[in-house]
């Protein structure tokens, strides 16, 4: 009851590159009939289209209360940057979200710690959330360095404590053997990282009681209620599943009655 008050539940459909707009369109009537507002009272719903499909998105779901954002941002305001997406842009887009350091792109691109907490920090200097991702290898965590991998993750978002109001970071734990796999982290897992997350960002200067931590990886309706019990999660960002509309309005659902 105490986390109700202090951190609504969130729940992000993070798209990745998947769907067109013909396929796009079935996705996002079944969301806008599902997400209302009744539901939205107790959870706070985004998705996060691929770039080319925001205008789709916000006119779709414009009026519903459900909000949207973008999967990445470039750490530059504007200028000779070809192919980068600049925040104000996606704030003219009507985004309210940007992911920054998905594993993907931390993997596949090189982005280092560093260049996520820029682009973090130009997210929220346009206006936007920015939802920050981290997360171990299935390595990493066999040599038990789970915690110091994460810690090192997340020390250059410390800076932003001074950036942002209280409740305007959010943190996406994904362990990175739990993305796209169907291995889900067990909720004990997930909740001992979380509970680390939140101890070292509080010790940073973040307002814990309002910092919002999501779960990430393999995360289904049917284990999503066991997730959201815990503590400490407060809410998933949602991969494979939410492009499957039952299954991300289950999801919310759960996040909802947590
Ligand atoms: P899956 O839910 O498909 O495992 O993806 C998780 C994820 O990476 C969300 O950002």
């Amino acid at each position: 009851m105490q986390r109700q008050e202090a951190r609504k539940p969130l729940v992000v459909g993070n798209w990745k590159m998947n769907g067109t707009l013909g396929s796009n369109e079935p996705l996002l009537a079944a969301l806008r009939a599902g997400l209302d507002a009744a539901l939205l009272a107790g959870v706070d719903v985004a998705v996060l289209p691929p770039y080319p499909y925001l205008p789709q998105v916000s006119a779709w779901l414009g009026e519903t209360g459900v909000s949207w954002g973008a999967q990445d941002v470039a750490g530059h305001a504007d200028g000779a940057y070809t192919g980068e997406v600049s925040a104000a842009m996606l704030r003219d887009l009507g985004c309210r979200w940007v992911t920054v350091g998905h594993s993907e792109r931390r993997a596949l691109l090189g982005e280092t710690s560093e260049q996520v907490a820029v682009k973090a920090d130009r997210t929220l200097q346009a206006g936007l959330l920015p939802i920050a991702c981290v997360g171990e290898t299935l390595a990493d965590r066999e040599q038990g360095l789970t915690e110091s991998v994460i810690a090192a993750q997340i020390a250059p978002l410390a800076r932003l404590a001074s950036v942002g109001a209280p409740g305007q970071l959010v943190i996406a734990y994904e362990p990175v053997w739990a993305i796209g796999t169907g291995r889900t982290a067990s909720p004990e897992q997930a909740q001992a990282v979380h509970a680390f997350i939140r101890g070292r960002l509080s010790a940073a200067g973040f307002d814990a009681a309002s910092l919002r931590i999501l779960y990430g990886g393999s995360v289904k309706a049917a284990s999503a209620p066991a997730l959201f019990a815990m503590p400490d999660i407060d809410g998933g960002l949602i991969g494979g599943a939410s492009l499957i509309a039952d299954e991300f309005i289950a999801i919310c659902r759960s996040a909802a009655s947590a």
